[in-house]
């Protein structure tokens, strides 16, 4: 049983619960992520660890509640508990130890990119963050990657920051030169369109893919992705790839693949009927916050 300390909302539908789970906030790497398991007969969501504080012994879950598995979590409050959460999973970050490091983050993509910046300001990398939301209220961690190096925030509609998608502002930085990898995290048109800017660059370019998981272990298949012509299972082989090689538009089609069943599932939530898997002292969650 993992008990949720602290919860707090970072965008309209994004949220950051505090989690205590001692031995994976002393373990965990940066670019690893869990899986979460609610309750019993709850579905399993993978999910990044943002952030960790071994001394507490608790774990930063960031969720972006587009589900019906996913907006019952975040109706969840300090106090309650989650019953599972297996990790870390998955490959730590490729990370370099020196010279200079953009980081792409895009919406609740922000959130997997923090971590991974941590880790390379730790080693000694001059770490530039490109942040982006829909608007001002979307934007997310600039706060935290505000102490670790310069950051850079991009707004669609130009209410915050920038004007323009993270893309515009990655450009202007590889044109000034200097760059030695790029990680980038968010959408998939997103990191596809970072990608692709980047390749005429020659700079390494490592993404961090959020395919369906179930099992995490690689024994299911469901986590399938084509990287450089092979099948790699993100779970075990990633999450993260070199975006000059995936196949982005295999990866956004398989990501379609249970979207009306989850419309399905929220239209029951909606309508009340969310009450599997809850635990004692669990509330049922037939709306969200
Ligand atoms: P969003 O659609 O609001 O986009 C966030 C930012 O990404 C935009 O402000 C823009 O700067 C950039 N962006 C979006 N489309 C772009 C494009 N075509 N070209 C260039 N830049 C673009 O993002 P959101 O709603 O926060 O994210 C939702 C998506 O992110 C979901 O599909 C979710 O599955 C995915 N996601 C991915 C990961 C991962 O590990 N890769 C993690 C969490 C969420
Ligand atoms: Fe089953 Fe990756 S989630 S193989």
């Amino acid at each position: 049983m993992h008990t949720i300390v602290a919860k707090s909302q970072l965008s309209p539908n994004v949220t950051r619960l505090d989690v205590e789970a001692r031995r994976i906030s002393e373990i965990r790497h940066p670019g690893q992520f869990v899986i979460v398991r609610r309750g019993d007969g709850a579905e399993r969501i993978p999910l990044t660890i943002a952030d960790a504080d071994p001394e507490k012994g608790t774990i930063a879950l960031v969720i972006q509640a587009v589900g019906k598995s996913t907006r019952e979590l975040v109706a969840l409050e300090p106090g309650d508990f989650i019953k599972d959460i297996s990790g870390p999973l998955g490959h730590p970050t490729e990370m370099i130890t020196s010279g200079r490091a953009m980081c792409v983050g895009g919406g609740v993509g922000t959130a997997v990119v923090h971590p991974m910046a941590q880790g390379l300001q730790r080693l000694g990398v001059e770490v530039i963050s490109v942040i982006g939301g829909r608007s001002k209220e979307w934007v997310i961690f600039e706060e935290e990657l505000g102490k670790l190096g310069k950051v850079v925030v991009c707004t669609d509609d130009g209410s915050y920051g920038r004007k323009g998608f993270v893309t515009d502002a990655a450009r202007e930085i590889l044109d000034a030169g200097g760059v030695d990898v790029v990680y980038a995290v968010g959408p998939v048109p997103m990191m596809r369109a970072i990608a692709n800017l980047t390749r005429p660059y020659g700079v390494h370019t490592i993404v961090s893919l959020n395919p369906v998981m179930v099992d995490g272990t690689g024994m299911c298949g469901g986590c399938r992705v084509d990287v450089g012509g092979a099948t790699r299972f993100a779970c075990v082989d990633g999450p993260e790839f070199d975006g000059h090689l995936v196949d982005f538009d295999l990866l956004a089609d398989r990501l379609g693949t249970y979207r009306e069943f989850e419309e399905k599932a929220v239209h029951a939530c909606d309508a009340g009927n969310c009450r599997i898997g809850l635990e004692h002292g669990q509330k049922p969650t037939s709306h969200t916050p």
